[in-house]
């Protein structure tokens, strides 16, 4: 009965490790999915993930009973902190409501569907660009996708006349995906000062902000820092949603363990929209898992775990950070032609080189390089070894 199926193609991102797996050759590099790795280019595991581990599996008083539809309370609500932070008056007023997610996808699926079902505007606008997923997500969560502009090709920079433009043309009460910080794939940030006037544009023609945080930490080094911008749309009294992610942060990536939160106009809302959050779930998957979960709420209640997370984590960024800096001194020692200062300018796990498809194909087939035909580099799969391969290989596809 299935045999009138066409084959689909891989996933544009997931698909690139499927093609780099099957290469034998001994020097091909993955950078593709965003996904840290260590100078010997290994997964890692934190080591205070490890140590939660241990203790979870001694201690003989857990189960493994469904968790509420809702997940783990207690990672729901230091979640929320995390994000909004501790002393933020939307949670003491308990305007906030934190559902358990899968991941940052899972959040942004289950908002999604929350909002077609009962959000008066069906329209949500995108970045052009954005994380591949996004407009998948959204579309079958029951949204009419748009995008805005955000990427300037010319400077590698932010369009942000561009965005200016797009959002005020937007019709009122639109819903707004916005990247909390380290935009996917760009690695293009708005400074603070562009970040105020997008949050007064929005506010003042009553979009819906959707934030989708997934790098919190990565971008800057620091979790507070890297929340800022959330923050202060939080602190202005207005309403938003927040699709956090700790698949980068804390290498939970197989885990799928991420939080929905949304911000109300009054605790009675907000316990009205969490019962409405209850029931989008319970048909899909009808409650999460425990595990990560269980480890999150272990690091961020314990204030010595939560220190040594934040070392782990900075020490994760500043590696990135330093990558960039050794992949722009090797295409500078190589000559190659071009301003790659956008290397070191773009922040998070990825820089959007500027490299178009045919010179990706070109450096995959002669250089066993493996990353989305956009042109974005995950940083985070380089180390030291590789990057004068990459940057023999970014040589050669802008020369040739
Ligand atoms: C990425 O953009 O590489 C990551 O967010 C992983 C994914 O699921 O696409």
């Amino acid at each position: 009965v299935f045999a009138h199926l066409v084959r689909a193609p891989e996933d544009p991102i997931l698909g690139v490790t499927l093609a780099y797996n099957k290469d034998p050759s001994p020097v091909k590099l993955n950078l593709g999915v965003g996904a840290y790795r260590t100078e010997e280019g290994k997964p890692l595991v934190l080591n205070v993930v490890r140590r939660v581990e241990q203790q979870l599996v001694n201690d003989l008083a857990r189960n493994k009973e469904y968790l509420p539809i809702t997940g783990v309370a207690e990672f729901n609500k230091l979640s929320a902190q995390l994000i909004f932070g501790a002393d933020s008056p939307a949670i003491r007023e308990g305007r906030v409501t934190t559902v358990q997610c899968l991941s940052g996808t899972g959040s942004l699926r289950v908002g999604g569907e929350f909002l077609a079902k009962h959000y008066h505007q069906r329209t949500i606008y995108l970045p052009q660009p954005t994380w591949g997923n996004h407009p998948k997500v959204f579309t079958l969560a029951g949204l009419t996708v748009k995008t805005y502009r955000y990427y300037a090709p010319a400077t590698r920079g932010l369009d942000f006349q561009g965005l200016i433009e797009d959002l005020g043309a937007a019709p009122s009460g639109s819903v707004v995906l916005l990247h909390a910080c380290a935009h996917n794939p760009t690695g293009v940030d708005p400074t603070p000062e562009q970040w105020e006037e997008i949050r007064k544009l929005i506010r003042s023609k009553a979009l819906l902000p959707f934030f989708d945080s997934a790098y919190q930490g990565f971008a800057s080094g620091s979790l507070d820092k890297d929340a800022q911008p959330v923050r202060s749309f939080v602190a202005d009294g207005g309403e938003l949603l927040m699709a956090q992610s700790y698949a980068k942060n804390m290498g939970l990536y197989g885990e799928r363990v991420g939080a929905l939160s949304i911000v109300c106009k009054s605790a009675d809302v907000a316990s009205k929209v969490e019962s409405q959050l209850k029931l989008v779930i319970r048909p899909m998957y009808s409650s999460p898992p425990i595990h990560g979960a269980t480890i999150v709420a272990a690091v961020l209640k314990d204030s010595n775990l939560f220190n040594e997370w934040t070392i782990e984590l900075k020490g994760m960024a500043d590696r990135i950070i330093s990558m960039r800096q050794q992949l722009f001194d090797a295409l500078r020692a190589r000559g190659t032609p071009g301003d790659w200062s956008h290397i070191i300018k773009q922040i998070g796990m990825f820089t959007f080189t500027g490299l178009n498809s045919e010179q990706v194909s070109f450096m995959t087939k002669e250089y066993h390089i493996y990353m989305t035909s956009d042109g974005r580099i995950s940083m985070a799969g380089l180390s030291a070894k590789t990057v004068p391969h990459l940057a023999d290989a970014i040589h050669a596809a802008v020369t040739k």
